[in-house]
């Protein structure tokens, strides 16, 4: 997959926050090489920049940023996908793979837009992706293949891990694994404030918080034990951990970020349809 994909054109429409984490990754990876890149954002000293800094052409122009490319990565903002895809249009073919990474946006709208029985995945990765760790969930269109799929799988699975999902769940994925590490740095900032509370200093209380839920989180993913099970090998009888357990419980922790998932997966549905 690797070699296939170097010999790909890729224009990255959006080159942001997300669309740059991407960008930058695929790079260093060489999963793409520099001269076959494009990359577009909205304000040209922006485009100036990134250009000198990533060494590859950068422009405000879409139409011409995806003249020839064989990869479309869509990182613009759900409101400005419509605008962006009709831009573009002219330039897309059933050739041309679109993968957007727009938080709300259907493959349908996609496909709409872009006409011509074009292969559209959506997928949604999350910031994590900056250091390899990064969760996406991906979804195809009408007109994409498996092999389009494994395209987009290989895009993501570079940044961390990918997971295929049914489009009706691309809003949940969006509130849970896109949302979800703004909820944990909450989590983790808070558990740094209580090492500081219990005269910790603050480098080291932040230190101990998140190795320990990068340790945490990893013993479920090696393990694929229960959390409720491995919550119970912390917990000694009598011990200290079920009293901060009972804190936990009477501060309804995990009804508040249960509630905090559906409020941000809802927010996800709706996204597209304002301006
Ligand atoms: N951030 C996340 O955690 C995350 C996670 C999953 C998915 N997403 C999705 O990723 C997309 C981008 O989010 P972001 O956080 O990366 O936002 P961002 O940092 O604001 O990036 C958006 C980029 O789009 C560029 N842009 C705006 N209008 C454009 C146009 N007409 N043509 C070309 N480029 C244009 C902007 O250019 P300038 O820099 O010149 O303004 C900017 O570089 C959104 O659809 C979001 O739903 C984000």
């Amino acid at each position: 997959m690797t070699k296939k994909l170097t010999d790909k054109k890729l224009a990255v429409l959006g080159a942001g926050k997300l669309g740059g984490i991407l960008l930058r990754a695929y790079l260093k990876q060489g999963l793409f090489s520099a001269k076959h890149v494009t990359a577009t954002v909205k304000h040209g000293d922006k485009a100036a920049s990134l250009e000198k800094e990533l060494g590859v052409a950068t422009t405000t122009d879409n139409r011409k940023a995806v003249h020839g490319a064989d990869i479309v990565l869509l990182g613009v903002k759900p409101q400005v996908v419509g605008e962006v895809l009709r831009e573009i249009a002219p330039e897309l073919s059933a050739d041309t793979l679109v993968i957007s990474v727009a938080a709300s946006v259907p493959t349908n709208y996609i496909e709409q837009h872009a006409g011509a029985k074009v292969p559209v995945v959506r997928a949604m990765p999350n910031t994590c992706s900056r250091v390899h760790t990064g969760m996406t969930g991906i979804c195809s269109g009408a007109h994409a293949s498996a092999a389009h799929l494994e395209i987009a799988r290989a895009m993501f699975d570079a940044v961390g891990r990918t997971v295929v999902v049914d489009e009706k769940h691309m809003d949940a994925v969006t509130g849970l694994s896109a949302s979800g590490p703004a909820f944990a740095y909450i989590i983790l900032e808070s558990f740094a404030e209580a090492g500081v509370k219990v005269g910790l200093p603050r480098d080291v209380s932040t230190l101990l918080a998140a190795q320990m839920m990068k340790g945490a989180a990893s013993v479920v993913l090696e393990t694929g034990d229960h959390p409720a099970l491995l919550k119970d090998s912390v917990t000694t009888p009598a011990g200290c951990t079920i009293d901060g357990i009972m804190e936990l419980e009477e501060g309804k922790l995990r009804v508040t970020l249960i509630k905090a998932v559906v409020k941000a997966t809802h927010r996800a549905g709706e996204l597209l349809f304002e301006k």
